[in-house]
């Protein structure tokens, strides 16, 4: 795994965040989230499809994958092994969330994207780094950024941003911002934020403002914090 430090002086909100992760005891918290949690019951957004119609359609090597506040990336590692039983709607089924990737059933089994995607996960907390570099590889995290984002030079742009509860839930201004700079024209991103404490139509003007759309045609009846967001 590759890792950069933003070199930035660190505001005290992201001292205070920064010290929750310290003691995120894991159930709580929740730093550690793989994708059965993150997309069960919300949106039923098919990420897996997704990332794997990108793969498809580019000619030049894997999909870029950035998730924004990763924790210690149990989400992208998910993202490479696959997981077990995805409903219809593309949500994952309760019962297999503590069943580690290799001892899920066959049946229903979503095949993971390794060798087809290359992730950066960024988080404010050196421990995360510590904890996602113990994943065997090929399933780890590629590269890790430590730091705040919204302070990072990024070197290129990304085929699709994940962010649940991550920095754009905390740092939505700022974070907005660099999404709508670093993700490629026309590519989609799935964001969990914090809508309910907004008001209404807060988050669509601020993708409006950076160059973002929400697309979710589909509507999210239990998910108004979920949103799949396109580059335009
Ligand atoms: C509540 S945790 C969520 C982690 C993971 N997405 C999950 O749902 O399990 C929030 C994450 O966002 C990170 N974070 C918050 N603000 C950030 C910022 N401005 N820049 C980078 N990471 C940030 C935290 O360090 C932490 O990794």
């Amino acid at each position: 795994m590759e890792v950069r430090t933003v070199s930035a002086s660190l505001s005290d909100r992201h001292t205070h965040f920064m010290e929750f992760d310290a003691i995120a005891p894991y159930r709580t918290y929740r730093v550690d989230r793989g994708i059965h949690y993150l997309l069960q019951g919300l949106l039923p957004f098919n990420v897996f499809g997704h990332l794997e119609s990108v793969y498809q359609r580019k000619s030049n090597g894997k999909v870029e994958v950035l998730e924004g506040g990763c924790g210690v990336g149990a989400a992208l590692e998910d993202l490479k092994t696959g997981v077990g039983h995805l409903t219809p709607n593309f949500e994952v089924k309760s019962d297999f969330i503590n069943v580690p990737p290799w001892k899920r059933l066959p049946n229903g089994y979503q095949p993971g994207l390794v060798g087809k995607i290359y992730t950066t996960g960024v988080t404010l907390s050196p421990r995360h780094v510590d904890i996602a570099s113990r994943v065997k590889e090929p399933f780890g995290i590629d590269e890790m950024v430590v730091g705040p984002i919204e302070q990072h030079n990024f070197q290129k742009e990304y085929d699709f941003i994940f962010d649940l509860c991550g920095a754009a839930f905390y740092f939505p201004e700022e974070v907005i911002a660099v999404y709508g700079r670093i993700l490629k024209r026309g590519e989609l991103g799935f964001l969990r934020l914090l809508a309910g404490a907004n008001e209404p139509g807060y988050f669509l003007t601020l993708f409006y403002k950076h160059n973002l759309e929400s697309v979710d045609k589909n509507g999210s009846p239990k998910g108004q914090m979920d949103f799949v967001v396109q580059r335009v």
